[in-house]
């Protein structure tokens, strides 16, 4: 072997190792993100914070983080996350410069709807097009179906209830949300309420923001699946054709009777934007629709289910807040509707108490620092680089929320400006959650006609259920990890 100015090859290859890592150590260290505090492996590595992400434990070990390390803390080389609500109306807000993060084109690949998108006309464009039917007034032609599920939703617990001893209403809430969305989408709900049963469309639901993560978490994985099959990610792309086939149907279904009946077809979320002609601004094309239509399928019904579940859960652990809200229902009138409700203020502080502790999207919503940078927190975060605030971390700052973890209706009777700058169960900004009006009525008919139901409803031990079945499973979306609530509604 020739030897270079008295090195062996062997000897040139160890210094080209040595410069290239020496190369890669001062590039880590002088990351901008190496004066943020943080555990020091989240400078060199993603590996803790996927694995936190696919075992279901993100937002409680970020959480942990701000415990030990403070409002700013790294959670990976290019990311970081705050706990300030001051931060948070940075972040998420409405002129929407910090715009989502690549996250949520893989989250759903192939698919481009007002969930997922990260372009800002597109956005724009069609939460124009979506926003007044699910605004307060746009839902108050609604409210009837609503109403509807809501009682067949009840009268399911109570039949169940008679047979088993037991309600699950963690399986009816979900059957009640499906129904809701899928009726107000595509003017035929999925029918769950009426044969009572899991079939694959519920079980889909339940699977693809789990999938959504993972894919997410490792994008290069999607790459791999090309070559080699990965089961967990192919069903997840089976999940996503399957919801657009349920999707592309239902809505070709009433598409068609809109041509045929006009008017007298029954009015939907979109059907005022089914699109006659080509240049129609005020409308949208066909799959645009559809896209729209699985994201609300997929947005509006788990996140629904979970926080109902908690709500009734909980209330049925506290007697106190259970006996003060009962005291309140029960100056409601004979046949109730939730015009009613929307005066009572303590069912809308027991609603927001369940928002903040059992947020349904407890993870990081993240998004990218404008060109430019930005200072969160008093912290230079480069532009580029991606940030978020937890809804479990921010919801949990005792500076903003003394005794964060005690569940306390009351502590919304004067809410200081903190707290609800700090308040984002719904997200914020542009892009804040577009059924959050249509969510709240579904959460007080559910809560109000239930507990008037079911006065000295208790938490059940029936099948050997216990508060372990309630632990959170925190994926994208949060929900109790055995998938059940029984509850004894005596
Ligand atoms: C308690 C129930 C609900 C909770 C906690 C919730 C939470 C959220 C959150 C946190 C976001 C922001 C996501 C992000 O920035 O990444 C969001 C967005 C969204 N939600 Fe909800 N949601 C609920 C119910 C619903 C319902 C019933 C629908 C039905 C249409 C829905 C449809 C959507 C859509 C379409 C978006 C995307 C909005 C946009 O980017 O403009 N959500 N939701």
């Amino acid at each position: 072997m020739e030897a270079l100015g008295g090195l062996e090859r062997g000897q040139l290859l160890l210094i080209a190792v040595g410069v290239a890592l020496l190369g890669y150590i001062y590039t880590i260290l002088s990351s901008p993100l190496a004066r943020i505090p943080g555990p020091w492996y989240t400078l060199w590595t993603e590996t803790i914070l996927k694995y936190k992400v696919v075992t279901g434990q993100r937002p409680q070990w970020v959480h942990s983080l701000h415990e030990k390390y403070g409002t700013v803390v790294r959670i990976s080389p290019k990311e970081v996350s705050i706990q300030d609500q001051n931060a948070v109306q940075q972040i998420y807000q409405v002129k929407g410069e910090f715009l989502k993060s690549p996250f949520y084109e893989i989250f759903l690949p192939g698919i481009k709807s007002i969930f997922n998108t990260t372009d800002v006309n597109f956005h724009r464009r069609h939460r124009r097009l979506l926003a007044s039917e699910m605004s307060e007034s746009g839902l108050a032609l609604h409210r009837p179906t609503v109403e509807t599920k809501v009682r067949m939703a009840i009268e399911g617990m109570a039949e169940e209830m008679e047979k088993r001893g037991a309600t699950d209403v963690c399986r009816w809430a979900l059957y009640m949300a499906t129904d809701v969305i899928g009726e107000l989408s595509f003017g035929s709900s999925f029918r769950m309420l009426e044969t009572k049963e899991e079939n694959q469309y519920t079980r889909d639901l339940k699977t693809i923001a789990f999938a959504g993560g993972l894919r997410s978490t490792f994008p290069f994985l999607m790459k791999i699946t090309r070559y080699v099959p990965l089961p967990v990610l192919s069903t997840g792309m089976r999940i996503r054709d399957r919801m657009r086939g349920y999707a592309t149907q239902s809505l070709a279904r009433h598409y068609k009777l809109v041509e045929e009946q006009g008017q007298d077809a029954k009015h939907t979320l979109l059907s005022k934007l089914y699109r006659a002609s080509e240049d129609d601004q005020d409308t949208l094309p066909f799959d645009e629709l559809c896209e729209d239509a699985m994201a609300y399928i997929a947005a509006g019904s788990d996140t629904t289910t979970n926080t109902l579940t908690y709500l009734i859960w909980t209330l049925c652990k506290r007697p106190d807040v259970k006996a003060k809200l009962l005291a309140e229902l029960s100056t409601l009138p004979d046949g109730f509707t939730d015009l009613d409700l929307k005066k009572l203020p303590y069912l809308d502080h027991v609603i927001q108490e369940t928002l903040r502790l059992y947020s349904a999207a407890p993870s990081g919503l993240p998004r990218v620092v404008p060109q430019g940078g930005a200072t969160l927190a008093g912290h230079y975060i480069p532009g580029g680089y991606t940030v978020s605030a937890q809804a479990y971390s921010v919801h949990r700052n005792p500076a903003v929320y003394p005794e964060p973890l005690k569940f306390d209706p009351s502590r919304w009777e004067n809410p200081t400006r903190a707290m609800k700058d700090a308040f984002v169960p719904f997200g914020g900004g542009s892009r804040i959650c577009i059924g959050l009006h249509l969510a709240k009525m579904e959460l007080r008919l559910a809560t109000a006609r239930f507990f008037t139901r079911f006065p000295n409803a208790t938490v059940s031990h029936l099948e050997g259920f216990t508060d372990e079945d309630m632990v959170p499973a925190m994926f994208f979306l949060m929900g109790p990890k055995s998938q059940r609530c029984l509850i004894d509604a005596h």
